[in-house]
């Protein structure tokens, strides 16, 4: 197969930033997607609906005039979030989801939840009006090994809190773990996850492969080739339980390359192509648009696109860095050839 054409889609976990970035990294986006799911965690993170909607217009700014893509807001849950904020965001047609970051979890998490229970009135609503709680799934205690944090999220936080909001929907985001694929395959109808295109493709092995590698060092961390795999296993098999979200989350080259460097992989430059690597690789490109393209629309209640997109097998070069000044990013696979090639629209 030389070609593929699928409904065009959607990422449904990805981090813009603001400012002078946006013109970098929304038109990445935008060339592939019609819709993303945008994270809330800026400095200081977006709570209420004012800014969300606020932050809306700056990335619209950015968005090409030849492109009709739409940014999916959502809020950052805090300790302090009410009900009536819930309320005003469901109310306003432009807030999909409700982010939880468990505070310290990963960046710019200071702000999160620091006891779920504190969040109760906030969860009650969201339940309530249907908007769908999206998960940072680790915990952050300093005895628990960054490794398992994922693992022990599940009986320690997810477990209890589908029992809790039996009628919550719950994204389970960026999953990891074989344990993670387990628990969300054997839960409820009102459970998914999201799988990124670097934890398909990579182990934690990539963090060390001949030196320290900051570029691909994200959170939650690479794990074990099995669970690689079990990832992999899930993406492809056209489970609607799973779907795309690519978690691109770009950081200026300095604050990668540093002795304290930031989490956090670009992917955005290349996502479908990267995804469509995967799915052949598994010998399942048959399922690619499943995943990319209808999974994510159904969960949310929103109606798959109706434009579509071609990849053509068409080796090319990633480039070794994007953007310049401060604004300068060290793309995934920067230098590396990919096999699919987005089309022209
Ligand atoms: C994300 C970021 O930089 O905002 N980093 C990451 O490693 N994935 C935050 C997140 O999604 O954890
Ligand atoms: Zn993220």
């Amino acid at each position: 197969m030389n070609r593929i054409t699928i409904t065009r889609p959607d990422d449904w976990h990805l981090h813009f930033r603001d400012g002078d970035m946006l013109d970098l990294v929304v038109p990445d986006t935008a060339r592939q997607f019609a819709r993303a799911i945008v994270m809330p965690n800026l400095a200081p993170p977006v709570v209420t609906t004012a800014q969300a909607l606020a932050y809306r217009e700056r990335i619209e700014a950015a968005v090409p005039a030849s492109s009709e893509f739409e940014p999916l807001m959502t809020l950052y849950l805090t300790d302090e979030t009410s009900a009536d904020e819930i309320l005003r965001a469901r109310e306003c047609g432009r807030i999909h989801a409700v982010k939880l970051y468990p505070a310290g979890a990963t960046t710019n998490s200071a702000r999160g939840v620091t006891d779920l229970r504190r969040t109760d009135a906030a969860l009650a609503a969201m339940q309530e009006v249907g908007l769908p709680l999206l998960v940072h799934g680790e915990v952050v205690d300093a005895d628990v090994d960054v490794f398992d944090r994922e693992r022990v999220f599940i009986e320690r936080v997810l477990d209890p809190l589908l029992v809790r909001f039996p009628d919550l929907r719950v994204v389970f985001e960026h999953v990891t773990t074989s344990e993670a694929v387990e628990f969300v395959r054997g839960g409820p109808d009102t459970l998914a996850a999201t799988i990124t295109a670097h934890h398909l493709l990579l182990s934690r092995n990539a963090l060390f492969r001949g030196g320290l590698r900051p570029h691909y060092y994200c959170l939650p961390i690479l794990k074990r080739e099995r669970h690689r795999r079990a990832l992999v296993e899930a993406a492809t098999q056209a489970s609607s339980k799973f779907f795309l979200g690519t978690d691109s989350a770009p950081h200026p080259r300095s604050d990668k390359e540093s002795a304290c460097g930031c989490a956090g992989i670009y992917t955005a430059h290349a996502a479908i192509e990267l995804y469509a690597q995967v799915f052949e690789a598994a010998g399942r490109l048959e399922n690619l648009e499943a995943f990319a393209s209808l999974n994510g629309a159904k969960f949310y209640g929103l109606p798959v696109n109706t434009s579509r997109i071609t990849l053509d097998r068409r080796p090319w070069q990633v480039p070794e860095q994007l953007g310049g000044g401060r604004n300068t990013i060290v793309p995934f696979a920067a230098g590396e050839e990919l096999t699919w090639k987005l089309g022209e629209s």
